[in-house]
């Protein structure tokens, strides 16, 4: 019994003993031929993919074979390939945590680990704000978020968010995960302006696994954003007055940029409502248009208003000249009558005074 105790475990300690010499100790030592091609292997999960060890020294070939070392080794599926090579060969690559090595078949030292990597793309990105639906305002502070769906390693996870097409921040993933992981990303919060109406948001996550394998992207949908806005005219107040010709047209503006569109309202001189639209308008000015107009253009997220101080009056210039032409045409008409009516005179006495005459 004894006897048959110590001799168990003489080869449970032998065997581990294999075993730990195996996983750990796979150092290629100086004159290893061991050859692995492709030397580094990064495929996605579900992928075939293949890979081939000789160990050749001038033609000359030992055989070789594929093992794992996680806990007790376990032989791969090993296929020849050519003469002197051995091809690990899957399917379909759904092992996470494997530590692929080639071995001389003759001489463990000789050995060599395969730079394996498995990844999985996420399976969806998706973009929205945080704690945040519907318009955004302006002025207030925001934070996008975005969430990848299933996706590892995690920590070769990069995401980046995208503003129309200028980064907005990025974002390298702290998590230690080791497995297939959900996370969502947290941008910086940003102002919102009256500018980003309309813009575009979306990020993008990236698993960063070196040249080998194509790095795969995965982008989000895009999310187009409203932005409220208050009104904002055109142009300033500025109480100098506008003058206005009476008999002519004018037109105050008061067009407000604004999201959503502003409502107005004028009023007129006496405080009175005059009118609804962007613009106010009068076809044939008079008195009574004289005064201060205020506009105010709302929406609801504020207002502002214009004022216009209109100033009617006479057009004194064509007046003037009328009234000179007038005077003109006057003094003419009296200077010709008075001119006439005295030499007509001064003839008449002529005859009066020969008339006397000849009654003499
Ligand atoms: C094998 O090649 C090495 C050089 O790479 C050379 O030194 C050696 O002599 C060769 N051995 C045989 C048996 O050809
Ligand atoms: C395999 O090894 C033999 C010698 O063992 C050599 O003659 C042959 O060229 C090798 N074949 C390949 C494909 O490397
Ligand atoms: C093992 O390799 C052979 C040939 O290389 C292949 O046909 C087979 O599908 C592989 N088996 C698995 C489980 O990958
Ligand atoms: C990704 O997720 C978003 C939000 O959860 C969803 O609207 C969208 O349909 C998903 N896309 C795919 C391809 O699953
Ligand atoms: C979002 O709202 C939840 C609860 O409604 C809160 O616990 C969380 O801290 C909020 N997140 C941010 C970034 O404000
Ligand atoms: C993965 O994480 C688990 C615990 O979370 C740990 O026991 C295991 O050793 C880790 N595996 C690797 C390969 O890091
Ligand atoms: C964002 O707005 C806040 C106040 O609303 C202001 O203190 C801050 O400086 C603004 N930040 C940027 C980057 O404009
Ligand atoms: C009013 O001004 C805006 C610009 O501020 C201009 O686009 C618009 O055409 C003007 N409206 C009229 C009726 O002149
Ligand atoms: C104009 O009328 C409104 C009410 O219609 C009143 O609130 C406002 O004080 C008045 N403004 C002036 C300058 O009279
Ligand atoms: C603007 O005024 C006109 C008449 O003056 C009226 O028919 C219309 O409903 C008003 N529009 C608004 C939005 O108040």
């Amino acid at each position: 019994m004894d006897m048959l105790a110590l001799r168990l475990s003489f080869y449970l300690a032998v065997c581990m003993l294999e075993v730990v010499h195996r996983s750990d100790t796979c150092m290629p030592k100086g004159g290893c031929p061991i050859m692995i091609t492709p030397s580094r292997i990064v495929v996605q999960y579900g992928s075939p993919f293949h890979a081939d060890c000789s160990s050749c020294v001038n033609g000359s070939c030992k055989e070789t074979k594929w093992e794992t070392p996680t806990g007790s080794k376990e032989t791969l599926n090993n296929s020849n390939n050519g003469i002197n090579k051995t091809r690990w060969n899957v399917d379909h690559a759904t092992e996470w945590d494997i530590k692929p090595m080639c071995y001389e078949d003759t001489n463990a030292d000789c050995c060599t680990v395969l730079a394996f990597t498995l990844y999985k793309p996420p399976d969806n990105v998706s973009i929205s704000f945080v704690n945040h639906t519907g318009p955004l305002l302006e002025g207030h502070q925001y934070n996008l978020q975005c969430r990848v769906q299933n996706v590892r390693p995690i920590q070769n996870l990069a995401v980046t968010f995208y503003k129309g097409d200028t980064i907005l921040d990025s974002v390298q993933s702290r998590s230690s995960e080791n497995t297939t992981v959900t996370e969502t990303f947290t941008s910086f919060s940003f102002n919102s302006s009256r500018g980003d109406d309309g813009v575009q948001y979306w990020c993008e996550a990236k698993l960063n696994l070196g040249q080998q394998g194509p790095p795969p992207v995965t982008m989000s949908e895009r999310l187009t954003t409203t932005v409220y806005f208050k009104p904002k005219t055109g142009q300033g107040s500025t109480l100098d007055p506008i003058s206005i010709t009476v008999g002519e047209p004018f037109q105050l503006n008061c067009t407000a940029h604004s999201n959503p569109r502003p409502a107005y309202s004028w009023t007129g001189p006496d405080n009175t409502t005059v009118g609804n639209g962007s613009d106010f308008s009068v076809q044939s000015a008079g008195f009574e248009h004289k005064g201060l107009y205020v506009c105010a253009a709302r929406n609801s997220q504020g207002s502002a208003t214009v004022k216009f101080n209109v100033d009617v009056g006479v057009d004194w210039l064509p007046i003037i000249a009328g009234v000179s032409a007038l005077l003109l045409v006057i003094c003419a008409v009296v200077g010709v009558f008075v001119y006439y009516t005295y030499y007509k005179k001064t003839k008449m006495g002529q005859y009066q005074v020969r008339l006397l005459g000849v009654a003499k």
